[in-house]
Parts: C-alpha cells; sequence; structure tokens
C-alpha cells in the first residue's frame, strides 16, 4: 500500500492540463502515493446540477490531501443557462465548489507565498518573499446573502440599524443584501496561525490587513482579536494597514513586509497582487489548510481561452505540489522540488509563453523533472 492517499481534482479548463504537469514532478521525485480521480467542475454542474459531487465529497473525507486543478464558475443566471434541459429551471444555484470546499472540510487557512525566484524575468522586483495568510472559510465569502431582500430580513433592519433607513422603502428586487460574518474563532486561528508561521520560519514582521476604519463590527473585531494573539509573540513585530493603503504601500515599499494576514476578501484581493510582484498567474500557490484535511491549488483559475493548448506555465502548479510535500511532512522532497523550479528559472532556458518563451505546459514539467536528482 502506498504511504498517501492523494485525492486528484483536476477539475476543468487549463486545470487538467496543469495537474497532469505537477503529476511529472511529483513522480519523479518519488512520492510514495495513491493518487485517486475525484470528478469536479463545470461539465458535472451542466449534467448533474452538481459541480461537486457528493461522491467526490467522500473522497475527500477519506484522503491525506488533495491537489486541485481549476474550475470554471460563472454568476448565477448565466450558470443556470448552461444546465442540460431536465435540470433548467428546477431551482438549482451555482455554488463555487472551491468556496464549498474550504467551509465543508473548514480548511480555514488559505496559505499564499509569494516568492520572486531569481531570473524569473516577470520579476517586479528581486528577492522578493512575502507570505500571505487569507482566512478562508468566513468573512463575504459566508455566503449569506439576500437578492431579492426578503421583507422579514428588510424589517428586522429597519427595527435594528439606523444606516438601513436610507434603503428600507426600496423594492425587494431593487436591492441586494451580502452579509459579512466574522467569527472571533475565525479571526483568531488565521492570525494565530499567521503568528506561528512567523515564528518557526524566523519571519520579522504580521502585517494585519483590514479596513477597521469604516467596517467598524467585523474588521474591527479582527483587529481587535489581532492585537490579543499578537500579544503572545513579542518576538514578532505587529503592522496594522488598510486593504487600499496596503496595495500602494505593496508596490511602493515591497521590502516593509513580510507575512501578512488578512480576513477572506482582503485577502483574496492583496494574494492576486503579491503574485503578480513574482510573476504573475504562471507563479501563484494556494494551500486550503484544516486540521484534518489541505487541498493545493494553483491560485489561477481554469482559463477557459487556453485550455487545451498545453501552453500555460505550470509552475504555480507544481509549487503547489511542493507545498503538499512539506505539509504531508516531506520536506526533503519538497525542497528537491523547489530547488529544481528555482534552476529551470535562473537557467532562463526553458521559458512558457508568459515568461517570454515558447516551451510548452509539459515541456516546463519536463525541464524541472529533469533538474530533481534521480530517487
Ligand atoms: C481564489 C479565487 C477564488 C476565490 C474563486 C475562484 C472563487 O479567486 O482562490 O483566490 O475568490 O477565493
Ligand atoms: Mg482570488
Amino acid at each position: 500500500m502506498a504511504k498517501y492517499r492523494i485525492a486528484w481534482l483536476p477539475g476543468d479548463g487549463i486545470g487538467i492540463e496543469v495537474l497532469e504537469a505537477a503529476r511529472v514532478v511529483l513522480d519523479r521525485v518519488g512520492l510514495d502515493a495513491e493518487y485517486i480521480h475525484g470528478d469536479i467542475g463545470w461539465e458535472f454542474w451542466r449534467t448533474e446540477g452538481e459541480a461537486f459531487p457528493k461522491r467526490t465529497i467522500d473522497l475527500l473525507k477519506n484522503v491525506d490531501a488533495a491537489m486541485f486543478g481549476a474550475i470554471t464558475s460563472k454568476p448565477a443566471k448565466a450558470a443556470e443557462l448552461e444546465l442540460v434541459s431536465g435540470l433548467r429551471g428546477t431551482g438549482l444555484q451555482y455554488r463555487s465548489p472551491i468556496v464549498r470546499m474550504r467551509q465543508l472540510f473548514d480548511l480555514y487557512v488559505c496559505l499564499r507565498p509569494c516568492k520572486a525566484y531569481a531570473g524569473n524575468p516577470l520579476n517586479y522586483k528581486e528577492n522578493l518573499d512575502l507570505v500571505i495568510f487569507r482566512e478562508n472559510t468566513e468573512d463575504l465569502y459566508a455566503g449569506v446573502e439576500f437578492n431579492p431582500v426578503p421583507a422579514e430580513l428588510a424589517e428586522t433592519l429597519k427595527k435594528l440599524s439606523k444606516p438601513f433607513g436610507a434603503f428600507a422603502g426600496l423594492a425587494p428586487e431593487d436591492y441586494a443584501v451580502s452579509c459579512k460574518v466574522n467569527t472571533r474563532k475565525g479571526s483568531e486561528r488565521i492570525v494565530r496561525a499567521a503568528f506561528e508561521f512567523a515564528r518557526n520560519f524566523g519571519r520579522k514582521k504580521v502585517t494585519v490587513v483590514h479596513k477597521a476604519n469604516v467596517v467598524r463590527a467585523t474588521d474591527g473585531l479582527f483587529l481587535e482579536v489581532a492585537r490579543e494573539v499578537a500579544k503572545g509573540y513579542p518576538e514578532i513585530a505587529m503592522d496594522e494597514a488598510n486593504i487600499d493603503a496596503m496595495t500602494m504601500w505593496l508596490l511602493k515599499n515591497p521590502f516593509n513586509y513580510d507575512v501578512l494576514v488578512a480576513p477572506n476578501l482582503y485577502g483574496d484581493i492583496v494574494s492576486d497582487l503579491c503574485a503578480q510582484m513574482v510573476g504573475g498567474l504562471g507563479f501563484g500557490c494556494s494551500g486550503n489548510i484544516g486540521d484534518k484535511l489541505a487541498v493545493f491549488e494553483p491560485t489561477h483559475g481554469s482559463a477557459p481561452k487556453y485550455a487545451g493548448q498545453y501552453k500555460v506555465n505550470p509552475i504555480a502548479t507544481i509549487l503547489a505540489a511542493k507545498m503538499m510535500l512539506d505539509w504531508l511532512g516531506e520536506t526533503g522532497l519538497g525542497s528537491q522540488l523547489e530547488q529544481a523550479v528555482s534552476a529551470v528559472i535562473a537557467a532562463g532556458k526553458v521559458r512558457t509563453y508568459d515568461m517570454g518563451g515558447s516551451a510548452k505546459t509539459l515541456e516546463m514539467a519536463n525541464a524541472i523533472a529533469a533538474e530533481i536528482a534521480a530517487v
């Protein structure tokens, strides 16, 4: 029996190609694993009305970790139109499978390292090495949303909230409400994860990203909890920044930052910015980590326009596989893999189109595999 059971969830679009590339490299480092395919993605939404079928949920209950490619998602009305005829008009609602997966399995840490590998022509600056901790289960992603707004909710809000008066006269279909829900527990554990990481890896500073000057209730709570948690880590500096200012400062003084921690949506935003600073979508990798399960993925989407062309850069997914190796405790294999990625980037001979080259997805994977010492 193999040492690890890994769920293999390619999804759709370029998800399929980049996962194939990651597998070349995982096989080369010789991870002792059984990979079990799981159905997920747009095809299953269209034909079954469920992009994340129960059989895949069950699979995830019974594995050590998972690799996930990418999935196409569309707004509610467009998604409904693509259902096969028997399912259309039956009230099915599309919800992003990755967001559901994060909630269902309580994968509360979204870890997004953004490191500039030397010689990458896409680096904004050399030597950048930022690590983002994004809360992954609550905030504006909680899924508590209303459109149209039920009269019952409007009545209650009218009683409880003075500012709601400005909207109280609107017809239910003329406005929408998305609730930002942040809990003390959810805030505490993500901030603690960031500080623990800083402590374990010798990082000097954790910056808490928020907008507590305006979004007082939820971000106020996040910040209050963060200040409390920080007291337990006196050797690590704690810094606070509003999300808007943060995006400017990151570009202006990127070396002032080290580890960032943020509620879900700000973390989503700031992680795209940081990924761009170290090469863009081809380099952004992500771990969705809970206490029992972790799912690793590239930060990029399914890029349907490139699907099937084997053209996109697989490095983001290969670095996600490196994160998986580390999480499994196979840090030796993880660093072999990272050194190989780093060597291929530094040599500059094999480059995908985004890096200004003409190598295809699997050529890049093979070049990385060739750098890995035979096991
Ligand atoms: C990400 C993505 C997802 C998110 C989408 C695909 C639902 O942007 O992982 O950052 O918003 O979390
Ligand atoms: Mg995102």
